[in-house]
């Protein structure tokens, strides 16, 4: 009895050893468990709160695991930066769920495809074609602007026809911001009424819900190896297969109507003209369909949930706020007019209403942790060495929130990014959008759309909160989303 008491104990002792093992000059962290690291704490008290108590004790650079899988927080600012600088820390963690995608759209287990879940070759060149893509479109500005107005103007009509009554703006915006996507992709805009949109805003939004890259279902290979019918892994493969397949119906019916002819003002027909090409003089050439099938599903999923809470955030936020909304609206009159509507061009002229998007996308939070990075070689940051294959995320939040950094974090106010004399600071701890080799591959279009969104819908109209319907906070994995509200929108007369 004596013996096997000691022979278990000894076990017990030498697993719980074996799980908190750490590499030389390897970050602080908590006692992990065998098995399961830290990942029940993780997912019991959410990970924006167990990952900021993390932060909090052991400071800017910690470890944890999630399973076996060994993990970095970076949250100090300045190291966050200099690692994201840093090619060695470029990789991105095996998103499993990508992986299900890249077999749907394949057949086999094939390499990595696509932007957001790759690294190295495949994902340097398909980024480098997406932006410089982008940006021929025009996304800089000639383009995307008339694009936005289109959508203003539907967003427009339906807020006038619900003005005064008590409204709930939940899913408005992702239909104007999946549509303004849409556009760019394939080249053509769906009226709001089009119940193809529906169908899109639904499927993307359903397949961002069900993403938890936290659940060990979605992080690890043999989870499905052994439990094929989870729910989790039902549910979110059938709706990525069922997103894939509208992508492909509608890139065949874009087929059909160019006639396979040359469309070069869209996405699609820029990366099908330049695969055209390398064929006809015999290059090899890393576009492919099934690539082109994945990046389009990753600018809806990228691109479209982050835009869109941003603006729901703002439109609470004034509301919550009617003095900063009135200012705002102030500065929007005495510079574009109240007869004139807001353009790009008055970007750099309107510092009040800038001051007053970064601040909401600050108190938005949007990403806390950003999308998990992965070592593609051993690496130094700090006094630390984080050896290849670490997972390393990066702790936005505590720039955008800590106390160190803000006169006062809690509070919305745009003075937060205004000089005494009223200019526009950005602080480089401010990285809503991450920093370095993966910074936001839409940076430049979500800024445009915030922007021209905002100033738009404080301009036409007064926002204001119902007294009677009380805001509801949720438990959010991956997005802060703002609270559910209802709202009355009052038309601002001429
Ligand atoms: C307010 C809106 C947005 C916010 C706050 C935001 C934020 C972010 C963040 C934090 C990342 C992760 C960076 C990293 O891995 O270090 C990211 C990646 C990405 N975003 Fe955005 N984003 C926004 C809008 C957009 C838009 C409009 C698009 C395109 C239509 C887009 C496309 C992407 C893509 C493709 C990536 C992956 C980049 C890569 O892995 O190389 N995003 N975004």
């Amino acid at each position: 009895m004596f013996v096997t008491v000691v022979l278990v104990l000894t076990v017990l002792v030498v697993v719980l050893l074996r799980a908190n093992t750490r590499p030389p000059a390897y970050p602080p962290g908590p006692f992990a468990l065998p098995f399961v690291g830290n990942v029940m704490q993780i997912l019991w008290q959410t990970p924006k709160v167990a990952l900021t108590r993390y932060a909090n004790t052991y400071g800017g650079v910690m470890s944890f695991r999630v399973f076996s899988q060994r993990s970095v927080l970076i949250s100090d600012p300045d190291l966050m930066r200099t690692a994201l600088a840093d090619p060695a820390f470029s990789g991105r963690i095996d998103l499993i769920l990508f992986r299900a995608r890249d077999k749907i759209i394949t057949g086999q287990d094939y390499d990595p495809l696509g932007i957001l879940g790759t690294s190295g070759e495949a994902w340097k060149s398909q980024r480098r074609f997406t932006l410089r893509t982008l940006k021929d479109l025009g996304l800089g500005r000639q383009t995307l602007e008339p694009i936005m107005q289109s959508e203003l103007e539907e967003l427009i009509d339906y807020f006038r026809i619900n003005e005064g009554r008590k409204t709930d703006i939940g899913l408005t915006f992702n239909r104007s911001i999946v549509n303004v996507i849409w556009a760019i992709v394939i080249g053509k805009r769906f009226s709001h009424s089009d119940t193809r949109l529906g169908q899109l805003v639904d499927k993307v939004n359903k397949m961002l819900q069900s993403f938890n890259p936290f659940h060990p279902a979605l992080r690890f290979r043999w989870v499905k190896k052994f439990f094929p019918n989870l729910d989790i892994i039902v549910k979110t493969e059938g709706y990525m297969k069922e997103f894939l397949y509208f992508i492909e119906e509608e890139m065949a019916v874009h087929t059909k109507e160019t006639g396979g002819g040359s469309d070069t003002g869209s996405y699609i027909g820029a990366y099908q003209q330049c695969m055209q090409e390398a064929a006809t003089q015999g290059k090899d050439t890393p576009l492919t369909m099934s690539h082109l099938k994945a990046n389009i599903l990753e600018l809806f999923l990228a691109g479209s949930e982050t835009t869109s809470n941003t603006l729901l955030w703002g439109i609470y936020l004034l509301a919550s706020n009617p003095d900063i909304q009135r200012k705002v609206q102030e500065e929007l009159d005495q510079v574009v007019g109240r007869e004139h509507t807001p353009t790009l061009q008055h970007i750099d002229s309107l510092p009040y209403t800038t001051a007053t998007i970064y601040e909401v996308q600050r108190m938005a939070d949007l990403i806390p942790f950003s999308v998990p990075h992965e070592t593609t070689e051993n690496a130094t940051i700090g006094d630390y060495n984080i050896p290849k294959g670490t997972c390393v995320m990066f702790n936005l939040s505590h720039g955008l929130k800590g106390s160190k950094y803000w006169q006062d974090p809690k509070q919305f106010s745009p003075q937060h990014f205004l000089t005494d004399d009223g200019k526009v600071v950005k602080p480089d701890h401010f990285l809503p959008f991450g920093y370095g080799k993966r910074v936001c591959l839409g940076e430049s279009m979500a800024r445009l759309e915030l922007f021209l969104f905002l100033t738009t819908l404080v301009h036409k109209f007064w926002w204001r909160l119902s007294d009677d319907d009380p805001v509801m906070w949720g438990k959010h994995v991956i997005f802060n989303r703002p609270p559910d509200y209802i709202v009355f929108p009052t038309c601002r007369r001429e």
